[in-house]
């Protein structure tokens, strides 16, 4: 038995898998996002180790005895957020996320100089750690002197489950202070943020061992004392080792809270001029690609929640058929954007109202914008060097077909969907706990799924929705001039 546990941005989940990989069952505890000012994101620390108790204790109800069984732990979590700790190793301050945009103006003058693309091989973004920090030392200057160690969320977990503070390269690549090339912290880098090593984790690959469980840890979360605990992944890496996404230009695109387009890539390629991330894979020796839109399911969430539905509710009143887009178009920049845009400052919009608008239209524009975010992410995953022969859907977004045939017109792709099963961040955290457990083969373990069916570009619309992103790429400097 192997245990994945996933730290998301909305629930922390918790799934069990046997000897064979099969999954034997999963437990979910919701989390919350406090968003005190314009621009900011938060979560308590202390609430993911209540929703880490709360998840395994829901498991245990149906799966006592094979909890006690567990060999291995591999964990995954949302990538980028600042967990500061101080000597004694109290939270500082609550957790400053990935899609926090606060730190605009701090990571502009980090990407300023040349020396961050250059070793990280990304933009600096306002949602990764590295100005967050940068930001805490300028408006909160005591929290800032008072911190011993930044962790990254998932470690942050792992420092609870262990007492060990250890991350793995692929997290660690969405920091701003690692060498991706070279897998390494780099001196230079943390000095830009005033800090050193000291403040930094040790460095393992995801397969790795890196901490054992604490005896009375487990004893509370009904698991083995001293079973070893993977490296484990950034929720995305994590994803694609569970989706056996691991050779080369094998690609996902994942309709998560955010969106995610990722290849691996057996070679580090990076290409930060096209707002493409490139960050070491969990499995040695191996990077990835990805282009990431900050607000996914999140912008139908969004939607939702004004209109008082549930997301589900607003894509079933579409039915099966998938239409031309209409009149309105929506640009989903919630939160800013990172592909392509790099911009924390611009803003959603709906345009083309008229009278006849009604509830589906707010829909569908709302499925048609996530849509033009991916190709725009394809188009600069092209300029990187990698070009995609398909994809295959991952996230709570690929439940609607309806969603799926829109993303593969749009993005001319066959779009697979993966047999029944649970794929997930949670699935591959399991299988990096089983690596390390066993010491087993990272290639044997991460295989691709079988695929149930696959969604083909509906080429009689293939006109029509390329001539709607034209327009929706046309609105992002339009709208981006008249907010400023
Ligand atoms: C990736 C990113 C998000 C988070 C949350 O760079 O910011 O995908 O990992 O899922």
């Amino acid at each position: 038995m192997y245990l994945g546990l996933d730290l998301g941005t909305s629930s922390l989940k918790a799934l069990l898998i046997d000897d064979n990989q099969r999954i034997l069952g999963s437990a979910s505890a919701p989390l919350t996002v406090e968003r005190p000012h314009h621009g900011w994101s938060e979560q308590d620390p202390d609430s993911w180790i209540h929703a880490t108790r709360a998840a395994l204790s829901e498991l245990g109800k149906a799966y006592a005895a094979e909890l006690a069984r567990v060999r291995g732990i591999g964990l995954s979590g949302h990538m980028h957020g600042a967990t500061t700790i101080d000597r004694d190793g109290k939270v500082i301050r609550p957790c400053i996320l990935w899609n926090d945009t606060r730190s605009y103006h701090e990571a502009a003058e980090l990407d300023a100089d040349p020396i961050f693309r250059r070793l990280t091989g990304n933009i600096v973004f306002p949602g990764f750690t590295a100005p967050k920090l940068k930001w805490m030392a300028a408006n909160e200057p005591e929290a800032f002197a008072s911190v011993a160690r930044v962790l990254l969320p998932k470690d942050y977990l792992r420092l609870w489950l262990s007492g060990e503070a250890i991350s793995e390269m692929s997290d660690s690549a969405g920091t701003s202070w690692l060498d991706t090339g070279k897998r390494a912290w780099d001196d230079s880098l943390l000095a830009a943020t005033g800090l050193d090593r000291s403040h930094m984790p040790a460095l393992v690959e995801g397969t790795e061992r890196a901490g054992a469980l604490r005896a009375d840890v487990a004893a509370d979360l009904g698991l083995p004392a001293g079973i070893p605990i993977a490296g484990g992944a950034g929720d995305n890496a994590a994803s694609a080792c569970g989706m056996g996404t691991v050779g080369d230009n094998h690609a996902f695109a994942s309709l998560g809270t955010s969106g995610v387009l990722f290849a691996a890539n057996n070679r580090y390629l990076p290409n930060p001029g096209s707002a493409v991330h490139a960050f070491c894979h969990a499995l040695p020796g191996t990077w990835h690609q990805m282009g990431v839109i900050l607000s996914a399911t999140d912008s139908l969430n969004w939607l939702a929640g004004v209109t008082s539905m549930k997301p589900s509710a607003l894509t079933s009143e579409l039915g099966d058929t998938l239409l031309a887009p209409g009149s309105v178009m929506f640009l989903p920049y919630l939160s800013g954007e990172r592909t392509p845009h790099n911009d924390a400052a611009i803003r959603g919009s709906f345009t083309g109202l008229e009278h006849a608008s009604d509830r589906t239209s707010l829909t569908r524009s709302v499925l048609e914008g996530v849509c033009f975010a991916f190709r725009d992410s394809l188009a600069a995953l092209a300029q990187a060097g990698t070009s995609l022969a398909r994809v295959t859907a991952i996230g709570g977004g690929s439940k609607s077909d309806y969603w799926l045939e829109a993303l593969s017109t749009v993005l001319d792709l066959p779009v697979d969907i993966p047999e029944g099963g649970d794929f997930g961040a949670a699935f591959g955290a399991a299988r990096l706990g089983l690596i390390a457990a066993e010491n087993a083969d990272p290639l044997s373990v991460c295989t691709q799924p079988a695929t149930e069916r696959t969604i083909h570009p509906n080429r009689d619309l293939s006109a029509a929705f390329d001539e709607a992103y034209q327009t929706y790429r046309a609105l992002y400097p339009a709208i981006k001039g008249a907010m400023s």
